[in-house]
C-alpha cells in the first residue's frame, strides 16, 4: 500500500455495514468489514485456504465465517475454527487492518496513526451533518482537483452552483499550505449565481477550498457571521480506475432551520456530484496513458496537491501566492 501508514482512512458509512460483511476497495487490496465481537473489524477480504472472499460469508458470533469450507476469523484476524478439525487449531490468520468508527463512518488504517480520525471541518460544534458516499471513475488527484476547482463550476454545474447569470466576480485568491495540507481563499465573490447558493447563503464573504493528506477535499463557505456550509470529501483510489469517497455535508445547527436547510442541500449536492461524475469518466476513459495533462494558470492547486501524494512538503507552505481571477 502506497497509502500513509500514518493515516486513517475513511472506508465506508457506519449505516452501509449491518449484520452482513462488506467488501470495500482500498488501492487494489479488497478489505471485509464486519460487526466483531470487539467493535468494527477490517481484514483482508481473501481467506487463506482456498482464496474465497470472505465477504461473501457470514458473520457468526462476531467472527467471520468462509463461505467455502466454515473457517472462521476473528476481528483480530486470528483462525478461531476449522469446521471438523479434532485437533488443536493451526496458527493461520489474515491480516487485519485497525479500524475504528467515527462521526458516521468506518476509518482503517495500514499502520498506527495517533488519535482520531479527521472527519471535517466542523466536528465538534452544533452542526447538522449527513454523510455521503460516492464512487467515480476517476484518478484520485483528478478527483481531488475537481472538488476544490472553482472554474469548472460555471459549466458542468451551470445554473446549480454557478452560471444562473453570466456576472463573474474579479476574485482574489490566497493560496497557502503546510506539512501534508494545502487551501486556497477566495473572495470577493458577493454570491454566487447557483440554485444551491440561493436557497442555503445569504452574503458571501469567502470561500476556502482546502487538500488534506491523504486524500481528504473540504470546501468551507463563510458568510459574515462564520462558516454557513462545509463538505468534507475522503478520497481513495479503491482500483486503479476507481476513486471512492465518503463525505460530510455539514453546517451551522441554527434552531432547527439546519435540518431544513440539509434536506434541500442533499439532493442538489447529489445532483451536483452526478455532473462531475460525468466530466471525470469522460477524462478518465478519453486519456492517453503517458500523456500529461496541460496544467492551466487557473489550476492553482494541482501541483501541490500532487507534491502531497508524493509525501512532499507542497510549494506553497514556503511561498504564499496570491492570484486574481474572475469568477
Ligand atoms: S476457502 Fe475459506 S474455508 Fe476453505
Ligand atoms: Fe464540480
Amino acid at each position: 500500500m502506497t497509502t500513509d501508514p500514518g493515516h486513517w482512512v475513511a472506508l465506508a458509512r457506519s449505516a452501509d455495514l449491518g449484520a452482513k460483511p462488506l467488501r470495500v476497495m482500498w488501492e487494489g487490496e479488497p478489505l471485509v468489514l464486519f460487526r466483531s465481537a470487539k467493535g468494527v473489524a477490517a481484514l483482508t477480504d481473501r481467506c487463506p485456504h482456498r482464496f474465497v472472499e470472505l465477504s461473501k460469508g457470514k458473520v457468526v458470533e462476531g467472527e467471520i465465517e468462509c463461505p467455502y469450507h466454515g473457517w472462521r476469523f476473528g476481528g483480530d484476524g486470528a483462525c478461531t475454527a476449522i469446521p471438523g478439525l479434532c485437533e488443536a487449531l493451526p496458527p493461520l490468520r489474515v491480516r487485519r487492518f485497525r479500524a475504528v468508527e467515527h462521526e458516521g463512518a468506518i476509518f482503517v488504517a495500514s499502520g498506527t496513526p495517533e488519535g482520531q480520525p479527521y472527519s471535517h471541518c466542523l466536528a465538534g460544534q452544533k452542526i447538522v451533518t449527513r454523510v455521503v458516499r460516492s464512487s467515480t471513475r476517476s484518478t484520485l488527484i483528478d478527483a481531488a482537483e475537481n472538488i476544490l476547482d472553482a472554474t469548472h463550476t460555471h459549466f458542468t454545474h451551470k445554473g446549480v452552483l454557478r452560471g444562473l447569470s453570466a456576472k463573474r466576480y474579479r476574485v482574489k485568491v490566497e493560496v497557502t499550505g503546510g506539512p501534508g495540507w494545502v487551501e486556497a481563499s477566495y473572495e470577493g465573490e458577493e454570491e454566487q449565481h447557483g440554485l444551491i447558493s440561493k436557497l442555503l447563503e445569504g452574503a458571501r464573504m469567502k470561500t476556502v477550498g482546502r487538500f488534506l493528506a491523504p486524500g481528504i477535499a473540504e470546501l468551507e463557505y463563510w458568510g459574515p457571521k462564520g462558516m454557513v456550509l462545509a463538505t468534507s470529501f475522503h478520497l481513495r483510489q479503491a482500483d486503479a480506475d476507481t476513486v471512492e469517497g465518503v463525505g460530510w455535508l455539514a453546517g451551522p445547527h441554527q434552531g432547527g432551520l439546519g435540518h431544513l436547510k440539509a434536506l434541500f442541500f442533499k439532493p442538489l449536492f447529489r445532483v451536483a456530484l452526478e455532473q462531475d461524475r460525468r466530466v471525470l469518466a469522460s477524462a478518465r476513459a478519453n486519456a492517453v496513458p503517458g500523456q500529461k495533462p496541460v496544467i492551466g494558470p487557473l489550476d492553482f492547486l494541482r501541483r501541490d496537491i500532487a507534491k502531497i501524494l508524493d509525501g512532499e512538503m507542497p510549494t506553497a507552505a514556503a511561498a504564499p501566492r496570491v492570484h486574481y481571477i474572475e469568477l
